[in-house]
C-alpha cells in the first residue's frame, strides 16, 4: 500500500495541468485540497480520475455527523481513493462518515478514510490556552487516534514522527506530511523528514509538496521520493 501522494496546492485546473504535464508515464497519486476543490468544484476530480489518478480529497470535514455522512456519500460518488475528516468531531460523526462512504461506493471500492488528529499549526499553547484542553499534544492525538479506529477509520494524519505510534496499531494507517528531500528547503514546516526516514519511521503514504512541485524536475524529484520511500 505504501506510496507517495503529491500535494497539488495550486489555485487553477490551468496550473494542476501545466504541472501534471510532467507526468506522461506515472500516474501518481494527487492530494486535491479546498482551495483547487472550492475553485474548479466535483469535476475536476471526476476528470482525474478519467486520466488515472489517484486522489487524496483533502476537505477535512468537520459538522454534525448526519451532515458528514450525507457528504461523504457524495465523496464516495466521485471515486476518490482517500478523504478524510476531523478527529475533534467525535466517535459519532466518524462512524457516520465512514458509512457514508460505504453507501456512497455502492459495493465498489469504499474510499480510505483518515482523521486529522490535531493540526500540525496547533501549537502546546494554543491547545492550552485556545482550546482548553488540558492534555498534553501527544496524548491528544493518541487518544484521537484511537477514537478514530474505534470509529472503523482506516487511519490518521500525523507526522512522520508520530508514524511510529500508529504502526503498532492493527490494521491504521499514517498518511505524513512534512517531507523533504535532503538539501531542501524547510519553508513553513516546522519538522521534517525525507522519505527515507518516513520509510523507517513506519508512514504508510507520505505528502509531498513543495519538494516535489517546486522542483527544477518534479518528475525527477517524484522518482527519487518512490526510490527512497517505496524502493
Ligand atoms: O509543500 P509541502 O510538502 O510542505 O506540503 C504539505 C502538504 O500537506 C500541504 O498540502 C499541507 O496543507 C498538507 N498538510 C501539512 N500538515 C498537516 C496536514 C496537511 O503540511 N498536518
Amino acid at each position: 500500500m505504501k506510496d507517495v501522494i503529491i500535494a497539488c496546492d495550486f489555485s487553477s485546473r490551468l496550473e494542476l495541468n501545466t504541472f501534471l504535464a510532467n507526468f506522461t508515464e506515472e500516474k501518481p497519486y494527487i492530494k486535491v485540497g479546498m482551495e483547487l476543490f472550492y475553485k474548479e468544484g466535483p469535476t475536476l476530480v471526476t476528470e482525474l480520475k478519467e486520466r488515472g489518478f489517484k486522489i487524496f480529497l483533502d476537505l477535512k470535514l468537520y459538522d454534525i455527523p448526519n451532515t458528514v455522512k450525507r457528504t461523504m456519500r457524495n465523496l464516495a460518488k466521485l471515486g476518490v481513493d482517500i478523504t478524510n475528516l476531523h478527529a475533534s468531531g467525535g466517535i459519532e460523526m466518524m462512524k457516520q462518515a465512514k458509512q457514508g462512504l460505504i453507501e456512497g461506493a455502492k459495493g465498489g471500492k469504499t474510499p480510505l478514510l483518515i482523521a486529522v488528529t490535531q493540526l500540525t499549526s496547533t501549537s502546546d499553547f494554543a491547545l492550552k490556552d485556545e482550546l482548553l484542553i488540558n492534555a498534553s499534544m501527544a496524548d491528544t492525538v493518541k487518544k484521537y487516534a484511537e477514537n478514530a479506529q474505534l470509529a472503523g477509520l482506516d487511519g490518521v494524519v500525523c507526522s512522520p514522527l508520530e508514524a511510529p505510534i500508529i504502526a503498532k496499531m492493527d490494521n491504521f494507517i499514517s498518511v505524513t506530511p512534512g517531507i523533504r528531500l535532503a538539501g531542501d528547503s524547510a519553508d513553513d514546516q516546522m519538522r521534517v523528514t525525507t522519505p527515507k526516514i518516513a520509510s523507517d519511521l513506519g508512514s504508510t503514504f507520505i505528502v509531498v509538496g513543495r519538494s516535489i512541485t517546486g522542483a527544477t524536475n518534479p518528475l525527477a524529484a517524484y522518482r527519487q521520493c518512490i526510490a527512497e520511500f517505496v524502493g
